[in-house]
């Protein structure tokens, strides 16, 4: 199946496309939104590159990929439901590696964890993956507390293997693994 639009009570999730774009460089510009990813704004050029790689990782993978939120066609912010890739994500067939980033000004109001309860539902259901894993920055509780909201539990805690230009504040503190199982799934969230 190739990527399917998605939908919430609240949320339309639209596979992410080139129309996309401006809408990426708002949010990636905001250092509280990057606070835990980079430590800073990007740039546009360097959105305009995660541009082309979000778009890359819908290829590998029917069903997965980045997805882009609007709510009554606002747009709130991005999900991912994508195959693992980097140092710290060993590539197993039947996983993914779900992630959320959302404009401040839609923060608190549960969108994320609404979106990601629809990713991990199609994870399952329409692409057939066995575990959905996320990770982030140990001292991001946000993002940690949206995993739990989302049905996912602490599975590791890691030092990155992310190579990376400029450290980010806190890094030392490592990163944290959570998971869901399809088994898991079945029996507690369906
Ligand atoms: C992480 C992020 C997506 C959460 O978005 P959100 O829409 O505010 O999350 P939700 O409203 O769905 O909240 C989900 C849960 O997290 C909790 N939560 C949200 N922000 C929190 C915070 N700053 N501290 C502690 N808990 C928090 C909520 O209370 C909720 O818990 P509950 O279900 O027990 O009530 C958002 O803060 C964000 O975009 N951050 C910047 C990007 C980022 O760090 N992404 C993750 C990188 S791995």
């Amino acid at each position: 199946m190739a990527q399917a639009t998605l939908h919430t009570n609240r949320l339309s999730l639209v596979p992410l496309a080139d129309e996309h774009l401006q809408l990426e460089i708002e949010l990636d510009s905001d250092p509280e939104v990057m606070r835990y990813i980079t430590g800073r704004a990007s740039s546009p050029e360097e959105v305009e590159r995660a541009h082309r790689r979000r778009l890359a990782a819908a290829d590998e993978v029917l069903g997965l990929g980045f997805w882009a939120g609007f709510a009554d066609d606002d747009f709130v912010g991005w999900w991912i439901l994508q195959p693992p890739n980097g140092p710290d994500q060993p590539k197993v067939a039947g996983e993914a590696d779900l992630g959320y980033r959302l404009l401040r000004r839609h923060w608190h109001r549960g969108y994320a964890s609404e979106g990601a309860r629809k990713l991990i539902r199609h994870g399952f259901e329409d692409v057939g993956l066995n575990r959905i894993f996320a990770q982030t920055m140990a001292i991001n509780a946000a993002s940690r507390a949206t995993m739990v909201a989302a049905g996912l539990r602490f599975t590791r805690a890691f030092v990155s293997g992310e190579p990376y230009d400029d450290p980010v504040p806190d890094a030392e503190q490592g990163e944290v693994e959570y998971e869901i199982t399809r088994t898991t799934w079945q029996h507690r969230l369906r």
